[in-house]
C-alpha cells in the first residue's frame, strides 16, 4: 500500500514539473543544499564582475533556470549525456569533465561549479584524478572550483582527500559561509567545497 501511494506520489511531482516546464517555468528543488547554492553562493560570482566566464558541470532539468541566472556571463556548461543538452546553456559541450582541457584554453575560465558529479557518474579514482587536474589546468590564476558532494558512503566513492589533484589548490575560506567546507542540512549530508588556483 506505501508503496503504491509513493509510486502515485512521485507520478504525481513528475506531472506537475511536465507540465510546469511546458508552461515554461522550472520548478527548483527546494533542498537546503539548492537553496545555498542558489541564494549564496551563486549571488557572490553573479555580483563580481572579475569571475564572468563560468562553467558549470552535470546539466539536469532543474538546472536549466540557471540559463537565466548568468544571463550576464559568458555561460558554459558540459554533461557527459547527449538527452541532457536540453537542460544546457546556448554554449554546451557534451563530454565528460575529464576532458575539459579539449573544450578550453588553459587559464580560460574564472569559476567551475562541480556540483553533484562527483560521486554520481565521476566515481572512479583515475577518471576522478584527471577531472580536477583539467580544471585546474582551465582555470586562471585565482579562478575557483566550487565542488558540490554528498559525503555518504552511497555517493561517496573515497574521501576527497585522496585526490591528488585537489592538493594543487588552495582551500578557500568562501566569505558569505566563512568556511572552505560547508555541510548543509539534510540526511543526503551535501558538502560545498571551495578550491582556489593560486600559482603564486
Ligand atoms: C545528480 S546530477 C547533478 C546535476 C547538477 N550539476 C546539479 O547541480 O544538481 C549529476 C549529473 O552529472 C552528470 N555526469 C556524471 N558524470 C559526469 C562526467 N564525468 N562529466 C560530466 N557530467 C557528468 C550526469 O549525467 C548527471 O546529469
Amino acid at each position: 500500500m506505501g508503496g503504491r501511494i509513493e509510486t502515485v506520489r512521485r507520478l504525481a511531482s513528475w506531472g506537475v514539473r511536465r507540465l510546469a516546464s511546458y508552461c515554461g517555468i522550472d520548478l527548483a528543488p527546494g533542498s537546503n543544499d539548492r537553496i545555498v547554492l542558489e541564494d549564496v553562493i551563486f549571488p557572490y560570482f553573479i555580483q563580481r564582475d572579475e569571475f564572468s566566464v563560468i562553467l558549470f558541470v552535470g546539466c539536469h532539468w532543474y538546472t536549466r533556470r540557471y540559463n537565466k541566472t548568468f544571463k550576464d556571463k559568458t555561460y558554459w556548461t558540459l554533461e557527459i549525456n547527449p538527452a541532457h543538452s536540453k537542460y544546457g546553456a546556448r554554449r554546451h559541450i557534451v563530454d565528460s569533465v575529464e576532458n575539459l582541457r579539449a573544450h578550453f584554453d588553459e587559464g580560460e575560465l574564472d569559476v567551475i561549479f562541480c556540483n553533484g558529479v562527483f560521486g554520481w557518474g565521476l566515481n572512479d579514482k583515475d577518471p576522478v584524478e584527471k577531472a580536477f587536474h583539467e580544471c585546474f589546468e582551465c582555470l586562471r590564476d585565482g579562478g575557483i572550483l566550487v565542488l558540490g558532494w554528498n559525503d555518504i558512503p552511497e555517493r561517496c566513492p573515497f574521501p576527497l582527500e585522496d585526490v591528488q589533484a585537489l592538493r594543487r589548490f588552495r582551500r578557500l575560506v568562501f566569505p558569505p559561509l566563512s568556511t572552505a567546507e560547508y555541510l548543509t542540512v539534510g540526511p543526503g549530508r551535501h558538502k560545498y567545497g571551495f578550491y582556489v588556483k593560486s600559482e603564486g
